[in-house]
């Protein structure tokens, strides 16, 4: 069996940025990948949370991050390229990218659906990861190889009533996904898209408040998923639509099973 230590950490040398990165799944995800040797950009829209992820990561030894507070909602173009131009001076390239950052806000049909809700939805989930991605590209181009990770939802392949601009927003995600994976298929950047499936976070807490959270898996237990797709592993896997049960990660489960050199928590 395979311990782990920073001289065969994952993804040592590799510069990660994360949006959503304090909380939920992408609190879990970026500590992960800070304890497999990568310098995550913490990107989110309350520093408070950004600055816990920040310490969190620090205490665990993981390698030293760094934090964007950005707001997708009211970010404009100008604000994305400003991004990246800090990010080229500072770190030169991006070996990924995984947007994570989502929100919900209500279930509502849409008969009903709040028109300012609906910008907003779309606005964070969607159009807030195309500027952000199209900012990026320079530096995911300067990377040996670099892996543009979206995250979906099951809910953005077979939409159900009531789930509105979220569902839509996902559904616009997962065709992003495939146009850039298109685009880019004879380029350094893989372009793919993973959903987690019930995960005991807010926003699942906010679509089902009557759930009893003690039954969903816990964000952490998704990290070894997004640490085969952000790390080399994934070489070669372009233009998927995944989730846990995909074959991709057969042979992730049974390495685990004979343990790997994966960290997936502070322990
Ligand atoms: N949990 C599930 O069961 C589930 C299932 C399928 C797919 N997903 C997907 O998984 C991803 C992570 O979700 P989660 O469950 O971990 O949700 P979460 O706990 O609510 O975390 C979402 C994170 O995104 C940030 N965020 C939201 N809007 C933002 C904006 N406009 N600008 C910057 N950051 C913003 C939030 O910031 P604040 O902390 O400041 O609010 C939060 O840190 C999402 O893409 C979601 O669609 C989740």
């Amino acid at each position: 069996m395979q311990e782990y230590s920073p001289e065969n950490a994952l993804l040592a040398g590799r510069t990660i940025l994360v949006t959503g990165a304090g909380d939920g799944i992408g609190r879990a995800v970026s500590l992960a990948l800070a304890l497999n040797g990568a310098t995550v950009i913490l990107l989110g829209r309350t520093l408070s949370k950004l600055e816990a992820v920040y310490d969190q990561i620090e205490a665990a030894g993981g390698v030293q991050p760094a934090i964007y507070p950005l707001n997708l909602e009211g970010a404009t173009e100008h604000d994305y390229l400003e991004m990246a131009e800090k990010l080229e001076v500072e770190f030169g390239s991006l070996e990924g990218l995984l947007h994570n950052a989502a929100q919900l806000q209500l279930l509502s049909r849409i008969d009903d659906y709040d028109m300012q809700t609906w910008f907003q939805v779309m606005q964070s989930n969607l159009h807030g990861p195309f500027l952000l991605t199209q900012a990026c590209l320079p530096l995911l181009r300067r990377a040996e190889d670099a892996s543009l990770l979206f995250t979906s939802d099951h809910l953005g392949r077979k939409a159900k009533a009531y789930w509105g601009a979220y569902a839509v927003s996902k559904f616009g995600i997962e065709g992003l996904m495939q146009v850039m994976a298109e685009e880019l298929s004879n380029s350094n950047i893989r372009v793919n898209s993973f959903a987690p499936g019930p995960t005991r976070t807010k926003l699942r807490a906010i679509a089902y408040p009557g759930e009893d959270p003690g039954k969903l898996k816990s964000p952490e237990q998704l990290t070894p998923y997004y640490l085969w797709l952000l790390g080399p592993g994934s070489l070669g896997t372009t233009g998927m639509a995944l989730d846990e049960t995909s074959d991709v990660f057969g042979h992730l489960r049974s390495s685990r099973e004979d343990g790997s050199a994966f960290r997936t928590d502070a322990d």
